[in-house]
């Protein structure tokens, strides 16, 4: 492929398993991108450890050097911009981010989320589908705008919820579907196939694709 690599910048706050899946699946060339840059708000964020081994730019920007959300979401579309980012991934990002980030990078901000969305938004995702009961969850990749968790969804995966889950348990098996869905995500993008067309984003130009059928529990007479 002659057109560019796709440029990501990666926004993370905890233990950075998502980066890791973007990086290798960059490296292993399975998608036209890399990762530029890779921001936490936390010094001990892991996501950093893993730039750092990779040689990609590791930046803690700390919000406490800065008067508000808009002015550190403005520090972070600096740093976004020095790099010439092209794409935004919120993969583990605590922080509730601004027009100051959204405006700079409409429709090129994504985020996984550990729900098949609209259900259980916001935080502690896990916990809410073991409280509520419900047999089937998953993950979500997704346009991010204002609303929080609301954007345009652009791939899920679902994942059966097992009697005696914990949210640990749910977690590990709901992480390895994120990091094949974060990274296909990212390959449309780099590819230029998707269209938002009001809340629904179509994927242009599909091909053939393996896909599973998650029913749970599962069906014992044979149908
Ligand atoms: C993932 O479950 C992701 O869906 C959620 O935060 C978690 C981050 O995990 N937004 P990691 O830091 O990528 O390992």
């Amino acid at each position: 492929m002659n057109k560019p690599k796709l440029r990501l910048g990666v926004l993370a706050s905890g233990r950075g398993s998502n980066l890791e899946a973007i990086i290798q699946a960059c490296s292993s060339v399975k998608i036209h991108a890399g990762v530029e840059v890779v921001i936490s708000d936390r010094p001990q964020s892991q996501a950093l450890e893993h730039a750092r081994r990779n040689q990609i730019p590791a930046i803690h920007l700390d919000p406490r050097a800065y008067s508000g959300r808009e002015e550190y979401d403005e520090a972070a579309v600096r740093l976004l911009r020095e790099h010439r980012v092209d794409l935004v991934v919120l993969a583990g990002y605590m922080r509730l981010i601004t027009s100051r980030l959204i405006g700079p990078y409409k429709n090129r901000i994504i985020n996984i989320h550990p729900s098949l969305l609209p259900s259980f938004p916001g935080l502690h995702a896990h916990r809410q589908a073991l409280e509520w009961g419900v047999r089937i969850s998953g993950c979500t990749v997704h346009f991010v705008d204002e609303t929080m968790d609301q954007g345009s969804i652009i791939i899920q995966a679902a994942v059966p919820v097992l009697d005696g889950d914990t949210e640990e348990t749910l977690d590990a098996r709901v992480l390895e579907q994120e990091h094949r869905i974060l990274p296909q995500a990212i390959q449309y993008l780099a590819e230029d196939r998707l269209e938002i067309s009001g809340r629904r984003v179509v994927l242009k130009s599909p091909k053939p694709m393996a896909g599973v059928n998650v029913i749970s529990p599962l069906i014992e007479i044979g149908l």
